[in-house]
């Protein structure tokens, strides 16, 4: 393992791609492969197979994946790079049940290791639907495919995409899956927002900066609201949504990683293990939430999006939306309220929420300290002194902020919260790397530091399985809307209110 700041590279490679003809391959797998391509990041010796169950030639998906290229990657093409790359983007077809496909996968690799006299390593990477999780890594097995070299540096890698089951019962039958084939350190269980640069930042601003470390506990903080607020609906996504909702799509991979980055222990290094023991352990230590029962208020808000206007344009409530069932209960916000028993965060409320169809799009984390005490400056009303308040804008306009409180310029003592901002495209330009170019890179290189390990995922799902199992008890009872456009239900407001605190608006 290699962490997250040291020598890069990767041996010689073949990525192959199950699910070729899907939309994260176009919109991002294979743009984040032709960048690293252009960055000079890949192996001299590098191919992309794309594995799908229809019948493509070579020059057919060299043609499609040239076409991504062009739409989606954050660079133009360049006729170079891609000249390069284009004889090296290869297919091959077949079922992901029919082990005879997996051999013929096989064949192709010893071809192309017998062709260029070396060893590959390669790297499977599964973006299909979760149906075909299963058969797809048990003909991994059954082929021998991953078994490659295990034990040494080229040995075979998985990525798994998202959604990782859909409760604590499946994600633990998937882990058994991946493991009965696969070695712990071969998996790559993904989060895209891992490898977002924000992220990332995040660990460098806690732990390379030495003024946040000793006032980050319950000491000092008040509390903590993570936000990843969407303005898109469901849009064409209607089949998968409504068997996820926000709460599974969302709040149980990306936000949770976003709290566990922020609560979690200086890790003793930053490789992967070290990082992801601290994950865990932080995880461990979150109460289990309290639910809305007899008539008792819970930690858990849940609602849809009614019509209202985004952008200035008149939309469409969820249930209103094509492929949505119209008695629907799937939830497009959820927000919780956590607590973490360690001597750390103990009486620290954590709050985080998800929706789409909100007022803008936003990822934050906000720190919340506490008010100054006493009352030099605070006796008049006419003083309004604000909470300290750090915030790291994950996405768009990628910064950190943090207000403080100023005297404004005058005879008199006044003041007024002010606004200290660093923004990452002023500083270091706006073309910043996409997320899943870090994370394909980092799994060639086998560093497993920004992907989740089998505990995490289980953790998280035990801690979010109740909710689903209580919600599905509850049908509509409880459930909340929000005007699409607005920052959420009243019952996320009330969450807070309980706590005297109120969301912040980013
Ligand atoms: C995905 C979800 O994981 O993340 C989507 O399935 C969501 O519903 C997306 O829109 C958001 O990602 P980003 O990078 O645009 O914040």
């Amino acid at each position: 393992m290699h962490g997250l700041s040291k020598h890069r590279g990767s041996p010689p490679t073949v990525v192959i791609i199950f699910g070729a003809s899907g939309d994260l391959t176009a919109r991002k797998l294979i743009p984040a492969i032709y960048n690293l391509a252009h960055d000079g990041l890949l192996p001299a010796d590098f191919y992309l197979i794309g594995f799908g169950r229809k019948s493509i030639p070579d020059e057919e998906f060299q043609k499609i994946a040239a076409g991504a290229i062009k739409e989606f990657s954050r660079r133009e093409m360049s006729p170079e790079v891609w000249a390069r790359l284009a004889p090296r983007t290869l297919y091959v077809s077949g079922g992901y049940d029919e082990k005879a496909a997996f051999d013929r996968l096989g064949a192709r690799i010893a071809g192309l290791e017998k062709e260029i006299g070396q060893q590959l390593q390669t790297l499977y990477y599964i973006s299909t639907p979760p149906t075909v999780f299963a058969p797809i890594i048990q003909n991994l097995g059954a082929s021998g495919l991953a078994a490659r070299y295990v034990g040494q540096r080229n040995q075979s890698k998985c990525i798994i995409e998202k959604p990782f089951g859909r409760d604590l019962a499946s994600a633990q039958a998937l882990n058994k899956e991946l493991t009965t084939v696969f070695e712990e350190s071969q998996v790559f269980r993904i989060d895209h927002y891992l490898g977002k640069e924000t992220v990332q930042d995040l660990l460098v601003q806690r732990f390379a900066n030495s003024i946040f470390e000793p006032i980050w506990n319950r000491n000092f903080i008040e509390h903590v609201q993570i936000t990843v607020a969407e303005q898109v609906g469901v849009e064409a996504r209607a089949g998968y949504y409504e068997q996820s909702g926000a709460l599974r799509d969302m709040i149980q991979n990306h936000t949770m990683q976003l709290l566990a980055l922020t609560a979690m222990e200086p890790p003793v290094s930053m490789d992967a293990e070290s990082m992801r023991d601290e994950k865990v352990k932080v995880l461990k230590a979150i109460h289990p939430l309290r639910l809305n029962e007899d008539g008792r208020p819970g930690d858990v808000a849940r609602a849809q999006y009614a019509e209202g206007l985004i952008g200035g344009k008149p939309v469409q409530g969820y249930l209103q939306e094509e492929g949505v069932n119209p008695q629907s209960t799937t939830e497009t916000y959820a927000a919780l309220r956590l607590s973490i028993n360690n001597w750390r965060w103990q009486g620290v409320p954590f709050y985080l929420r998800s929706g789409k169809h909100m007022a803008r799009r936003v990822s934050e984390i906000a720190i919340r300290f506490k008010r100054a005490p006493g009352s030099l400056f605070a006796e008049s009303d006419r003083f309004q002194l604000a909470a300290n308040t750090l915030a790291f804008q994950i996405q768009p306009d990628e910064g950190l902020s943090l207000i403080l409180n100023a005297k404004i310029p005058g005879l008199e003592t006044r003041t007024q919260p002010v606004k200290m901002n660093f923004k990452y495209a002023t500083t270091f330009g706006s073309n910043t790397p996409e997320a899943y170019e870090r994370l394909v890179l980092d799994a060639m290189i086998g560093d497993g530091t920004l992907f989740i390990r089998g505990d995490e995922t289980e953790r998280s799902w035990q801690l979010i399985t109740p909710i689903h199992e209580h919600w599905a008890e509850q049908g509509r009872k409880g459930l909340d809307s929000y005007v699409s456009g607005s920052w959420g239900p009243k019952s996320a407001d009330d969450l807070l209110a309980v706590n005297g605190h109120s969301w912040r608006e980013p």
